[in-house]
């Protein structure tokens, strides 16, 4: 890495605020995840049509509200219209979108770390990613630990790093680990891979952390593989199950 970086974060990481137990990426969420125990939470995050950075996983809102459409195409004032919390379970009907603004306080006052996922609408790679960087930046300006920033995109986390060069960058990567991965996180000023649980393996983990870079991986749902993963000396574990990986069970 181009900077000395002290890792800091939490161990184990809530996905989606609370996993599959509440509608993914609301306040409802946080609440549950925090409720657990969870001192992270990673979440995804995009752009509404004004600008408003939002937490939703996918393009479109069809799965996750009882509305349709990409995000992109709705300004913040439209989105608050739509629940966001009955496709999972009648008793989250009327939950709003969470806006970052929302979960930056929520967070902060908690004393909850933070994993931004930028996820950008495709093509709006560069906007989402400098926008989404600067807005945390102002958002986090006063908290102790800044939020990790991590993307699957490498043109996101590159004009992150443009706009915001002190927040700490993760590169996602999933499917397949190229052969330049370590030039590429060099390049993107990276702190840490966040890399899928099935293509992690122990000389994997070696290799990346002697390079100076930490790894996160996602989504662990199982305790023992956990386990196994920190005991090769990765230091991020996302995961779905809060009831059974709460950091409590790792005590
Ligand atoms: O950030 C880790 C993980 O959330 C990446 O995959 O699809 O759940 O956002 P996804
Ligand atoms: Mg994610």
């Amino acid at each position: 890495p181009s900077s000395p970086f002290i890792w800091n974060y939490p161990t184990l990481i809530a996905h989606r605020g609370a996993g599959k137990h509440a509608p993914e990426n609301t306040l409802s969420a946080a609440r549950l995840g925090a409720t657990h125990g969870f001192k992270m939470m990673e979440y995804d995050v995009k752009l509404s049509r004004d600008g408003v950075a939002i937490l939703l996983h996918d393009d479109t809102i069809d799965r996750t509200s009882n509305a349709k459409g990409p995000a992109s195409q709705y300004n913040l004032d439209e989105l608050l219209h739509f629940d966001f919390g009955g496709w999972l379970n009648p008793k989250y009907t009327g939950e709003p979108i969470l806006t970052l603004a929302t979960m930056a306080q929520f967070t902060i006052a908690q004393g909850i770390c933070s994993n931004i996922e930028i996820k950008p609408e495709t093509g709006l790679e560069a906007e989402t990613g400098a926008r989404v960087a600067r807005i945390a930046q102002k958002l986090w300006q006063h908290a102790s630990i800044p939020p990790l920033l991590s993307s699957f995109s490498e043109t996101a986390l590159e004009a992150a790093k443009l706009a915001a060069p002190e927040l700490p960058r993760a590169l996602l990567i999933e499917n397949h680990v190229p052969d330049d991965y370590l030039t590429r996180l060099q390049r993107l000023g990276c702190v840490a891979l966040n890399l899928d649980t099935t293509l992690t393996t122990q000389a994997l983990v070696e290799q990346t952390r002697q390079a100076g870079y930490e790894m996160c991986i996602w989504t662990v749902n199982d305790k023992q593989r956990a386990l196994e993963l920190l005991s090769w000396g990765c230091k991020g574990i996302v995961t779905d199950n809060i009831d059974t990986m709460a950091p409590h069970c790792f005590d």
